[in-house]
């Protein structure tokens, strides 16, 4: 599938609305997922944005009369199921879904009080729950003529960074999920979507120094991406990895681990 008809004026194009599919947004109150939600509400696509911030959602809703909400903690895993049943009987033009929240946790394995019960919700935030959601909106989303699943993963699933040891495992997770999950469903109407993220300056990357870009450029490369019906999105300088995968493994863990 061409998801070309999803998103028929890209970020920066003329903006003439038009009905299409709604996207569902995870993440949505902060960061990339919120400019996500803004850029494809202006670009005319029905938007259902997920967070936990009833307040920023609340604002969300404001900016624009495409931009539905839904309040959902991710790390509830055992509730998603629910929520996605309801979610379709609500919205049933539902057609795509972005896999974008997630949460890093910088620290060491050993460190005192870095405990079984943080390290656990970090991978139900963002491997479990793009997981569950996904398997429960399936049948749904197989019955549209177009469908899309979008995993964020990050340049940390291609190699490790010390300080994020379990983030690193989960974006290499997503990433391998989304190979096997578009395997699955090849020749069906769903198409799987991996949007590979460099660093990008949002509350998640403060700690860091190096060359960011902005959340704004970061969701309209993959806009676009998903408008050219990219199977993965390499997103900004991203874009060196598979070569570098490929002839320069040991440069890759430098450039990961520098970042
Ligand atoms: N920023 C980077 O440099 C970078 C690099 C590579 C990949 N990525 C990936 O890009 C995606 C977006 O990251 P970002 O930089 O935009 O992060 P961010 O600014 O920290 O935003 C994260 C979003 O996820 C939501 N979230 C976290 N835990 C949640 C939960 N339990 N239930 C529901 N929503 C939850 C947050 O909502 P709350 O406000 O409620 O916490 C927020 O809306 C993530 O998957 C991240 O791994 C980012």
């Amino acid at each position: 599938m061409n998801t070309k008809t999803f998103i028929q004026s890209a970020p920066q194009e003329s903006q003439t609305p038009v009905a299409m599919p709604r996207t569902l947004v995870t993440g949505a109150t902060a960061g990339i997922g919120r400019e996500l939600a803004l850029q494809l509400a202006q670009a005319g696509v029905p938007v259902l944005a997920l967070g936990r911030n009833v307040q920023s959602l609340q604002a969300l809703q404001d900016s624009s009369p495409r931009i539905a909400t839904v309040v959902c903690d991710l790390s509830d895993i055992a509730s998603l199921p629910d929520h996605a049943a309801q979610w379709v009987a609500l919205y049933p033009d539902l057609a795509c879904v972005i896999h974008n929240a997630g949460v890093q946790d910088i620290v060491r394995m050993d460190d005192a009080g870095y405990g079984a019960g943080q390290l656990r919700q970090e991978v139900d935030i963002n491997l479990v729950a793009p997981m569950v959601l996904t398997q429960a909106l399936l049948p749904h989303l197989q019955s549209k003529q177009q469908a899309c699943v979008v995993n964020i993963t990050s340049g940390m699933g291609f190699a490790p960074k010390r300080t994020s040891a379990v983030y690193s495992a989960t974006k290499a997770g997503l990433h391998l999920f989304s190979e096997a999950l578009r395997a699955q469903l090849q020749g069906s109407t769903v198409q799987v979507v991996e949007a590979v993220m460099p660093m990008v300056d949002t509350a998640m990357s403060q700690a860091s120094s190096a060359g960011k870009i902005s959340p704004a450029q970061a969701a309209r490369e993959v806009i676009i991406g998903m408008n050219k019906g990219l199977s993965v999105v390499w997103v900004g300088k991203t874009r060196a990895i598979p070569v570098l995968r490929r002839l320069a493994p040991s440069v890759l863990a430098r450039v990961i681990q520098r970042g």
